[in-house]
């Protein structure tokens, strides 16, 4: 990190133009409001809001935008003379809030943004549009909210070589696995919950699908192991087909569900998955309730950690768009993912899903007669599947006399594992799909 601000710059204010007064918007213009005596301390010079844009100019905020600057255009509003840096929280891959990042970036301005969606797809070439600008492209409120993981990655654990990084990253989906838990209530009953309590939007498939969660450790991976982002190659299953059942069946196990984010440099290249995964009671991880975000990390000096805090909201997220600032004004810089994009490593071989290796539950809906439990243990036999523990539970019911039926297996490759989920499934009495989740070892 290298301190670019002169002398003189350090008594004039930073000047910040915001675009997106949603949720973040208006919690970042409300904290620099706020605190900006502490700011101004702490960064040296005062931070001042000189600019806002969003779509309608008359919406109630919770905020009084009347003092501030307004522009129908955020572009126009990157492109004014008393506006230093900007601020993106507009939200999307594409659309304004990749032009209005370009725009800034190309003039030379930094840009402080929470958009990971933007970031998982085209931060590569956004960060290398800053570097050829020598600006500042800084996202710390793109992932996790409130927890400093970027800062912590990059800066905090720099003098290590990161082995591995698993993350709860998406609240939503975190908070309908502990809520399914503890009411014992379907996927949709809680997922309704959570939308009526406003912690899951109208639409919720990006966060319950997994595809946040995958955007989030897109950014994280290209920073612990100094890669260009590579969202295509996440492999990315979401919650939905999790059932109050497993989770009984994971407490009982001694497991708990969670939708885990995984990268790993591992010996065939770099892991990338987000998926539900079985974790130990005893980790530290599996302990991480509700809407609370967490990550654990492995470097080679530092041994392991674990950072939690609140992974969304207005307040936790405005305090790390806030901290980008203060960098900013502080006059610090460091590239987006802590190396300059051209010393990037490009030629780090991609390790999909198919090299997993490790255990796996599976639960069955079967049709309760004899030689079922054999026909299982054949299919598994006939594809070098170890079984470590089979059970049935409980007698038939219902039409059909289903029963489920759960294993565990004993380490092994994905590819066997696939084959012998398929040949199961294709069993007369296996009445529904199956659940598989992996088992990771933490
Ligand atoms: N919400 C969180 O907790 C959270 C956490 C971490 C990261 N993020 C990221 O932060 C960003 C903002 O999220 P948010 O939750 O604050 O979104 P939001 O509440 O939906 O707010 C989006 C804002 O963008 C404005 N906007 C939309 N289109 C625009 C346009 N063409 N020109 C100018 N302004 C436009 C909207 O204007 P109007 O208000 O006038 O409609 C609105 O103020 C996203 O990238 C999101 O992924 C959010």
């Amino acid at each position: 990190m290298r301190n670019k601000m002169s002398s003189a710059q350090n008594s004039i204010p930073l000047r910040i133009g915001i675009a997106g007064l949603g949720t973040v918007g208006t919690g970042t213009l409300a904290l620099l409001e706020q605190h900006a005596p502490l700011l101004a301390s702490r960064a040296g010079r005062s931070l001042v809001v000189n600019g806002v844009s969003a779509r309608q100019r008359q919406r109630v905020r919770g905020v009084a935008i009347e003092r501030y600057r307004w522009f129908d255009d955020p572009l126009a509003m990157a492109n004014d003379p008393e506006i230093d840096v900007v601020v993106e929280l507009i939200g999307g891959s594409e659309g304004v809030a990749k032009a209005l990042v370009e725009k800034a970036l190309s003039l030379g301005k930094p840009v402080v943004t929470a958009n990971k969606a933007l970031l998982a797809l085209s931060g590569t070439a956004l960060a290398e549009l800053a570097e050829r600008h020598e600006t500042s492209l800084r996202c710390e409120a793109a992932v996790a909210g409130g927890i400093p993981i970027i800062k912590g990655l990059r800066e905090g654990l720099a003098a290590n070589r990161i082995t591995a990084v698993y993350g709860i990253l998406n609240g939503t989906s975190n908070f309908i696995l502990s809520q399914m838990r503890q009411t014992r209530q379907s996927f949709a009953h809680v997922l309704e919950e959570a939308q009526r309590a406003g912690y899951a939007e109208a639409d919720p498939s990006f966060d319950i699908d997994g595809i946040d969660a995958a955007h989030k450790l897109t950014l994280l991976a290209s920073v612990a192991f100094g890669v260009p982002v590579d969202f295509h190659t996440v492999h990315v299953e979401g919650i939905r087909h999790i059932a109050p059942l497993d989770i009984d069946f994971a407490e009982e196990l001694g497991y708990r569900i969670k939708l885990l984010a995984i990268a790993r440099h591992g010996p065939h290249g770099i892991e990338r998955r987000v998926h539900p995964s079985m974790i130990p009671h005893s980790a530290t991880l599996a302990n991480v309730e509700g809407v609370f975000n967490a990550v654990y990390v492995e470097g080679d000096f530092c041994d392991r950690m674990t950072f939690i805090g609140r992974g969304a909201g207005g307040g936790p997220t405005a305090s790390a768009v806030v901290a980008d600032l203060v960098d900013l004004a502080r006059g610090y810089y460091c590239p987006l993912f802590g190396e300059p994009v051209a010393v990037l490593t490009s030629s780090s071989p991609v390790a999909g899903i198919e090299r997993r290796f490790g255990e796996y539950y599976l639960r069955l809906m079967v049709s309760d007669r004899p030689g079922v439990i054999a026909d299982i243990g054949a299919a598994m036999r006939d594809h070098d599947v170890s079984i470590e523990k089979l059970s049935q539970h409980g007698r038939g019911a219902g039409p059909y006399n289903a029963v489920p039926v759960v294993l565990t297996t004993h380490a092994q490759g994905e590819p066997a594992m696939r084959q012998a989920l398929k040949a199961i499934s294709a069993l007369p009495a296996v009445l529904e799909p199956p659940c598989l989740i992996r088992i990771e070892a933490l």
